[in-house]
């Protein structure tokens, strides 16, 4: 499998705008720690722990699973980091000791899989880490084709002096790269994926939606939502 965050990628991975600010993480945190109680979370792509730190700090143990070294040595180095326990893996199939009450996948990470298979495995992967009572959260964009134009390929989607941000949308096969041009290029491929798709890779490993948000916030998903925050879980749990 391709790891697309070597080391050049983790370097400067933390330096990446305002997903790594206060405002953006306090309420992912606040929302994954009130889910995961007096129990453990499993983060799928922990990286450098963006999210797993500060969950942790709250008194939540998280476990983490990465395919790339690079990223969890940057996680490692951090202070509160090395307490967190990871595994190098693919997240789709990978199997940790324990069971957990909560396992989440942010920033669009679901996306790094890029086909369907891979994406419904990481479901049945975490439907067979959680606890009986347990939830599974995705946060992901919505895919922008309402500003794909017929006939086109690429949506910018942030365009100023120091990033030039394009997404290449193939609509035949649900594949989207991601370049982003700062100093160098670096161009990630992904398969975007849909809501109503995600809740049925969540019946298919024995998951059903809890609740969908438009952001950690719990504002409402509406028609005009650029990204949701979904919970599964167990039904009858
Ligand atoms: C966008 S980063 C998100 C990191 C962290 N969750 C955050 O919110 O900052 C995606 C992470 O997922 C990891 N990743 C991507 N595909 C993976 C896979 N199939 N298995 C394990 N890790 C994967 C990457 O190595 C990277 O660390």
């Amino acid at each position: 499998m391709d790891d697309y965050f070597g080391e050049d990628v983790a370097a400067s991975y933390d330096d990446d705008g305002p997903m790594f600010t206060g405002e953006f993480v306090t309420p992912t945190v606040d929302f994954l720690a009130e889910l995961a109680g007096d129990g453990a979370a499993l983060e799928l792509g922990i990286g450098t722990g963006r999210v797993a730190i500060p969950l942790a700090r709250r008194g939540v143990p998280v476990h983490g699973i990465d395919l790339s070294e690079a990223m969890v040595a940057r996680l490692r180095a951090k202070p509160d980091g090395a307490g967190i326990s990871t595994t190098i893996g693919d997240f789709a199939t990978t199997r940790v000791d324990g069971t957990f009450r909560l396992a989440y996948l942010v920033f669009n990470t679901i996306m790094n899989l890029t086909t369907q298979d891979a994406q419904v495995a990481c479901f049945e992967n975490v439907s067979r880490h959680l606890e009986r009572v347990g939830y599974f959260v995705i946060e992901v964009m919505i895919p922008d084709l309402r500003r794909l134009p017929p006939g086109e390929r690429y949506v910018p989607f942030e365009v100023n002096a120091t990033h030039v941000g394009i997404d290449e949308y193939d609509v035949a096969n649900q594949g989207l790269i991601s370049h982003h041009y700062t100093t160098r290029l670096n161009s990630v491929p992904f398969r975007y994926v849909w809501p109503a798709e995600l809740d049925l890779m969540a019946r298919i490993a024995g998951l059903t939606l809890h609740e969908r948000w438009g952001d950690w916030d719990r504002s409402p998903f509406t028609r005009e939502s650029r990204k949701h925050v979904s919970v599964w879980h167990r039904p009858g749990s």
